[in-house]
C-alpha cells in the first residue's frame, strides 16, 4: 500500500470536532500553509510546529542537539543494521510488516508530549483519540456497543480477557485448541485456572466433535476460539462453537489478534465470511494492530461486548480520576500506565485508511491473500513440495518432498537456509504427526512433529513480487550442497 494514498472520505467523529484546533496546518491568520510534498520528515516538522504553537511551554530543547547525541544515533542506525529486512517483499518469515508512514509519524509527533493514556489527566486528548479508534474497531466486527482499549500486545490483551472472563464466571476452564497461541495456557496459569486443550481438525481448526464431548462432560468455563492461528493461519469454526453455547453455557473469547482484520475483506469465501460475521455475537475478542493494522508494536486491542462489565474493573486509585470525572478508557484496564502515542498514531491511520468494507485497507488485505492462495497452487502443482489444504488467511505452510518425517524436516531446514542466501526469508514451524498424516499419507512418520516451512505473505507487494519469491525458492532448491 502506497503511503502516498490520500485519505478516504469519511465523517469527522465528535471528538475531534470538539478538540480541533483552529484550522489544523494553517498559520496564525488561519492561511493553509502548502503541502509539504512527501518529505517525511518535513511533515512531521510542520506539524510539530502547529503542536507546539498549540501546548504552551512545549518547545525544543533550549541547545540544539550536539555531535554526542549525532553519533550516538549514527551508532544506533549501525546497531539496527544487525536485523531481517522485514519491509522488503522478500522477507516472507513471520507476521512482520512496516508500519503506516502516518502512524510512525503521528506517533513521533505525541511523543513530544508523551501522554498516558492512564488517566484523563495523563492524556486527555489521547485517551479521546482512542475511545474514536476503538469504537471503529469495534464497529468493524458489527458491534453496536462495547467495552474496550489498547494495551500493549496480544498476549496481554488475551490475559485480561481470561481475567474478566474469570470474575464473570469464578472458577471456570480455559478451552482452547491444541494450535491456540501458547500464552493462552500460560495465562491460565498466572490466573491460577484449569486449562482445556481441544484436538483440532486437519485444517488446524478446533475439532466441534471434541469440544461437545468437553463440555458434555461437565467442563465449563471460557472457550477461546482463534481466528487465525498462528502457525497455520486456520480458522475455529465459530458458528458451530456459538450453536455450542445455545446448548451448554459458556464464555466465548476470541483471539482474532492476527486475523481479525480480514473481516473487512469484500469476496471472503462463503465459510470465512460466516466465520467472521459471527464474531458479532462472541463475548469478547482481541484483535492486533501491531499485526495486521500497520501499526508500531505496543499496540493490540481488547474488546467486551457488553458495557455493562465496566464495574468489574473497579479499583481505587483516588489520585489518577480525580481532576476530570468523565469516564477515560484508562478507568477500565488491567495495565496503569499506556502509550497515548499509540493510541494517536491508530487514529492517525485510521483517518487516512477507515476500516471500511472494500476499502483501500481491505485491498490490501485482500492481496495478502491473493499472495497465499497464488504460492500455495505453484507449491502444490510442483512435484518436490507436499503442501497442506489451501490456506484461509496468509500464511502458507509447506514442505519438501520425502519419504520419513524426519528427511522432510532435515530438508526445510536446509531450504530455510539456502533461501536465506539469495535473501528470501521465510520460516519454519514444528507440526506434529497427527495433523500431517492426512496430508502426508505416503509419508512415514518416524517423528513425532515435522519441521515444515512457513510464509506469512502479510504485505500486499508479496503478490506482486510472487514470481520473483518463486524464482529464489526454486534457485535455492536447485543450488548445489555447500
Ligand atoms: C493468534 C495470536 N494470539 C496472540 C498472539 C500474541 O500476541 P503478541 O505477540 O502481540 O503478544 C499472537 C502472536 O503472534 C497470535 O498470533
Amino acid at each position: 500500500m502506497s503511503s502516498h494514498q490520500r485519505s478516504e472520505s469519511r465523517p469527522e467523529t465528535p471528538g475531534a470536532r470538539a478538540r480541533r484546533p483552529p484550522t489544523p496546518g494553517a498559520d496564525e491568520r488561519g492561511t493553509r500553509r502548502p503541502h509539504p510534498g512527501c518529505d517525511e520528515l518535513q511533515l512531521l516538522r510542520d506539524a510539530q510546529a502547529t503542536l507546539a504553537r498549540l501546548v504552551p511551554g512545549l518547545t525544543e530543547p533550549a541547545a540544539p542537539p550536539g555531535p554526542e547525541e549525532h553519533e550516538i544515533l549514527q551508532e544506533v542506525a549501525a546497531r539496527l543494521f544487525d536485523c531481517a529486512p522485514y519491509a522488503h517483499p522478500l522477507y516472507a518469515g513471520q507476521m512482520m510488516k512496516p508500519p503506516h508512514r502516518v502512524a510512525r509519524l503521528a506517533a513521533a509527533l505525541a511523543m513530544w508530549l508523551n501522554p498516558n493514556n492512564h488517566s484523563a489527566e495523563g492524556g486527555r486528548a489521547s485517551g479521546l483519540m482512542e475511545q474514536e479508534a476503538v469504537a471503529e474497531l469495534a464497529a468493524m466486527f458489527g458491534w453496536e456497543a462495547h467495552l474496550g482499549h489498547l494495551c500493549s500486545g496480544g498476549t496481554v490483551a488475551n490475559l485480561e480477557a481470561l481475567w474478566i472472563a474469570d470474575r464473570t464466571r469464578p472458577g471456570g476452564a480455559v478451552i482452547a485448541s491444541e494450535q491456540a497461541h501458547y500464552t493462552h495456557r500460560r495465562a491460565s496459569e498466572l490466573l491460577k485456572l484449569d486449562f482445556h486443550s481441544v484436538a483440532v481438525d486437519r485444517r488446524g481448526c478446533m475439532d466441534v466433535s471434541a469440544l461437545r464431548r468437553l463440555l458434555a462432560s461437565g467442563c465449563q468455563g471460557t472457550v477461546v476460539a482463534t481466528l487465525g492461528s498462528t502457525a497455520l493461519g486456520a480458522l475455529d469454526p465459530l458458528p458451530e462453537i456459538l450453536a455450542l453455547r445455545e446448548r451448554y453455557d459458556f464464555r466465548l473469547h476470541v483471539d482474532a489478534a492476527y486475523g481479525g482484520y480480514f473481516s473487512l475483506v469484500a469476496d471472503l469465501a462463503p465459510r470465512t465470511r460466516a466465520i467472521f460475521a459471527a464474531l458479532a455475537q462472541v463475548d469478547s475478542l482481541v484483535v492486533d494492530p501491531h499485526k495486521h493494522g500497520l501499526q508500531p508494536y505496543g499496540c493490540s486491542c481488547l474488546l467486551l461486548r457488553d458495557p455493562s462489565l465496566a464495574p468489574l474493573y473497579r479499583h481505587p486509585a483516588p489520585y489518577a480520576h480525580a481532576t476530570d470525572p468523565a469516564p477515560h478508557p484508562g478507568e477500565f484496564t488491567l495495565e496503569c500506565s499506556r502509550s497515548g502515542a499509540t493510541a494517536v498514531a491508530l487514529w492517525a491511520t485510521q483517518r487516512l485508511l477507515p476500516l471500511t468494507r472494500g476499502g483501500r485497507f481491505s485491498l490490501a488485505l485482500a492481496e495478502s491473500l491473493r499472495a497465499a492462495g497464488a504460492l500455495d497452487a505453484r507449491l502444490r502443482a510442483d512435484e518436490r513440495f507436499l503442501t497442506l489444504d489451501e490456506p484461509q488467511l496468509d500464511i502458507v505452510v509447506w514442505a519438501p518432498r520425502a519419504t520419513l518425517a524426519s528427511e522432510i524436516s532435515t530438508a526445510s531446514r536446509t531450504l530455510l537456509q539456502r533461501a536465506l542466501a539469495r535473501g528470501l526469508h521465510l520460516s519454519l514451524v514444528d507440526l506434529p504427526a497427527g495433523l500431517l498424516r492426512a496430508h502426508w499419507p505416503q509419508v512415514e512418520f518416524d517423528a513425532r512433529h515435522v519441521t515444515c516451512l512457513r510464509s506469512c505473505l502479510v504485505k500486499p507487494e508479496h503478490a506482486r513480487w510472487l514470481e520473483r519469491i518463486w524464482a529464489t525458492l526454486d534457485a535455492a532448491w536447485r543450488a548445489p550442497l555447500a
